[in-house]
């Protein structure tokens, strides 16, 4: 039996973070040997909000060590950068073609982000389309990703249907967002109510990010909001977010059952605690990952070399697809 296609994406925008691993990454690691994987640096997403061109290519080939730092394996996968591979830019507008404005005006996340900005560029709205064909123009089945980019796999979903009905054809694989079931929504430890996100990591106490050291993740843990109470335990009231985010963590990150979790707080002498062994674990796992990213980008040839092997095979499989849609389209692909 042929394996399973899955495609994921990660944003190049620096400041990766415990969310991005627990709820993304670490799980396309794991899974890498069972399935077909095409992993992708998304820099075209990252140009849907203002960036500053060298901190983008930086973070784009930090990004590629980062990937590489947490177990993605080229020879088990198909890494890649976005912008490479031109059948993601092209096809992209084809897609434009047959999406209806309104399913792109009703996004959460693009009514979030555009609510916080004076002027909205015309990419943030048409960004889920982009996405859409990331995942279509591959085939791929299975789209791992955190709970935050569930609506816009549906929206990927609707737009391979409207695609397959409008010229009646079964070309476009319907995909399925694969959500973990634990560390899929990792909050911010200075709110819990909100979840972890890039954009905030620079805020001190917001973010665990990958590449921060020993020390000032153990700060920031320490900074974490909890409440006024004492008791250690996993629960929905909307006071008590903060400790259930950090016990949340906790699980994500030594892979135990909650009662195991909490038999492993029994002794513990108040929130204090609760921090200090969250920090000791996720230092535990963060630390050979931020040194190996160091060592990788002591080599930015070999990283772009690697990059570019990837985009070669990428391209083999996305740019026939991609000249095959135009066909049906009506285009005249010479
Ligand atoms: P991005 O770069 O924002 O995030 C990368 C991955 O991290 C997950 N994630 C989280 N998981 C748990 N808790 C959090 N606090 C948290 N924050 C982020 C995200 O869900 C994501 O899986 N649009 C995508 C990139 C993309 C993509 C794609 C993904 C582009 N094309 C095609 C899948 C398929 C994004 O901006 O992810």
């Amino acid at each position: 039996m042929s394996k399973k296609r899955v495609f994921s994406g990660i944003q190049p925008t620096g400041n990766t973070h415990l969310g991005n691993y627990l709820g993304a990454i670490r799980n396309w690691a794991a899974r890498q040997a069972e399935k077909e994987n095409y992993f992708c640096i998304v820099d075209l997403h990252s140009l849907t909000v203002p960036q500053n061109p060298d901190e983008l290519r930086y973070e784009t080939r930090s990004m590629a060590a980062m990937l590489l730092a947490c177990g993605l394996d080229p020879n088990q996968s198909t890494i890649f950068v976005q912008s490479h591979v031109q059948a993601h830019a092209e096809g992209c507008w084809l897609l434009n073609c047959i999406t209806p404005l309104g399913w792109l005006q009703r996004m959460t996340q693009y009514k979030d982000k555009s609510a916080k900005q004076e002027s909205v560029l015309t990419g943030l709205l048409d960004y889920p389309v982009l996405m859409a064909g990331d995942i279509l123009f591959y085939d791929a089945h299975e789209v791992p990703v955190g709970e935050d980019q569930k609506q816009h796999v549906e929206l990927a979903r609707d737009i391979a249907q409207r695609f397959n009905a409008l010229y009646e054809t079964e070309f476009f694989v319907i995909p399925q967002p694969i959500i973990p079931a634990v560390g899929a929504r990792v909050m911010g430890l200075d709110d819990a109510t909100a979840k972890m996100s890039k954009s905030q990591a620079d805020k001190r106490g917001h973010a665990i990010r990958i590449l921060d050291d020993p020390k000032e993740i153990m700060h920031s843990f320490k900074r974490a909001v909890t409440d006024s109470g004492n008791e250690i335990a996993f629960s929905s009231d909307p006071e008590k977010a903060g400790v259930n985010n950090l016990l949340g963590i906790y699980k994500a990150v030594t892979g135990k059952d909650e009662t195991a979790v909490l038999a492993d707080f029994a002794d513990a002498r108040g929130y204090g605690d609760l921090k200090k062994r969250v920090a000791e674990v996720t230092i535990e796992m963060l630390t050979p990952i931020r040194e190996r990213h160091d060592y990788l980008m002591q080599d930015p040839a070999e990283l772009d070399r690697l990059m570019a092997v990837g985009a070669q095979h990428a391209r083999s499989v996305s740019q026939p697809k991609v000249d095959d849609m135009k066909r049906i389209m009506g285009l005249v692909v010479p």
